[in-house]
């Protein structure tokens, strides 16, 4: 079946018995993740400005041989697990010098149709990935394999120049639900919370740090996003060690009180958990080290909603995803209005007469990303409870 994204058409294999995301005669597409997709487009095209990556622009990358401190390459982008083909095919439309790699020969015979189905040229490899990024670098390299994008991880980091794009969908280790695995996975302890899909987005970049960290590189997230299935991450790699250890320190543990929602945070790599809620008493559940930091630039995240153009499917959601999430406050953790409603035995209100309650009494507050009745703000739970409590 043929199936337009973006400026490209692709052939992708039929879903069988009706699901959405279909594996066909072995090669996968999901058609849930064009917005993944799309964004990623998106960010192809803010990132080339951002880094000066034009052939002829600003030399980021050690490519210019003619020494006119000029790039003399068109960028590099690897889709190392590429499957139809379907995110290379689409930054080959980009101007980006693509390589299409997967262990799957259907997947890069469906690839090499895709990209000729285009017009499009690029390189493609029937090979293992982690092999291909342990012998060669690109600027950008893009890891979107089944579940968890682990064993990805070493290989992608000393494979990428640049910009590291990671999509993981095992959201149960992320968030805790599925404790151990995450521990084992991750090198972190995630807590299942009310606030999980946030939980598994910091899960991920903490880990992505700490890998990047080994060889004295600093993984900088510039844009992330967590949906109920998958979270998406976008880290620009700088070659420094003094830089890597800035960025570790943007790890910490949160304290979370599961009886009445509150939470505390505290940055640091040895954990110092208080006692009791300080709020209500009740025993606390810690979690980390998490990332804590910012898990976007917001003028990068501008830039990428400028990106977006109409013949993106998805270019109204995501330009809407893209505002939220330039407008979210940092702070690690975000509340559901509803489920703290249900905590204090009041009926939930709308959003914005919420939020705007909360700054009326000097607080900061934001809608978030993570869902409709979600919030962040400066305000703990017993302030949350006082600014908004109605007579
Ligand atoms: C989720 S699919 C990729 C979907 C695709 N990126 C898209 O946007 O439609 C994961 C792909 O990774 C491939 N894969 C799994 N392990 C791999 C490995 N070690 N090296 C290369 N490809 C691998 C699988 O064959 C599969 O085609
Ligand atoms: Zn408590």
């Amino acid at each position: 079946m043929r199936v337009c994204e973006g400026a490209v058409e692709i052939e992708v294999p039929e879903a069988r018995d009706g699901a959405s995301a279909g594996r066909g005669d072995g090669v996968f597409y999901n058609p849930e993740q064009e917005l993944n997709r799309d964004v990623t487009v998106a960010v192809l095209r803010a990132y080339r400005e951002r880094a000066g990556l034009e052939a002829g622009g600003i030399e980021t990358n050690g490519d210019d041989t003619d020494g006119d401190g000029t790039s003399d390459e068109t960028p590099t982008y690897l889709d190392a697990t590429a499957a139809s083909g379907v995110r290379g095919v689409r930054a080959a439309a980009e101007n980006w010098a693509v390589t299409l790699c997967d262990r799957d020969a259907d997947a890069t015979a469906l690839c090499r149709a895709n990209l000729a189905h285009n017009d499009l040229d690029g390189d493609i490899r029937t090979r293992d990935a982690r092999g291909l990024m342990s012998a060669e670098r690109f600027d950008v390299v893009d890891i979107d394999p089944f579940g968890t994008p682990v064993p990805f991880v070493d290989s992608a980091v000393r494979g990428t120049r640049q910009l590291l794009c990671v999509t993981a969908t095992d959201t149960a280790p992320l968030c805790g639900a599925h404790r151990e695995s995450g521990i084992r996975k991750y090198g972190c302890v995630p807590v299942n919370t009310e606030f999980h899909p946030e939980m598994g987005l910091r899960v991920l970049l903490s880990a992505l740090c700490r890998e990047a960290a080994r060889y004295d590189r600093a993984a900088r997230p510039i844009l992330s996003h967590a949906t109920r299935h998958y979270v998406r991450v976008y880290l620009e790699l700088v070659e420094s060690a003094s830089a890597a250890n800035a960025t570790l320190e943007e790890l910490g543990y949160v304290h979370w009180c599961p009886d009445c929602l509150s939470r505390t945070a505290e940055r640091g790599l040895i954990a110092h958990p208080p006692e009791a809620c300080a709020n209500c008493g009740h025993g606390v559940k810690t979690a980390g080290p998490i990332y804590c930091g910012a898990v976007r630039d917001r003028e990068f995240t501008e830039r990428v909603r400028e990106s977006m153009t109409d013949d993106m499917g998805t270019e109204k959601l995501a330009r809407k995803l893209l505002d939220t999430i330039g407008h979210e406050l940092d702070t690690p953790t975000h509340y559901d209005q509803h489920k703290l409603a249900k905590e204090w035995g009041r009926s939930a209100s709308a959003m914005d007469d919420f939020l705007a309650d909360l700054r009326d009494a000097g607080h900061e507050a934001s809608r978030t990303h993570y869902g409709g009745t979600t919030l962040k703000t400066t305000a703990d739970v017993a302030e949350i409870e006082a600014a908004t409590a109605t007579e």
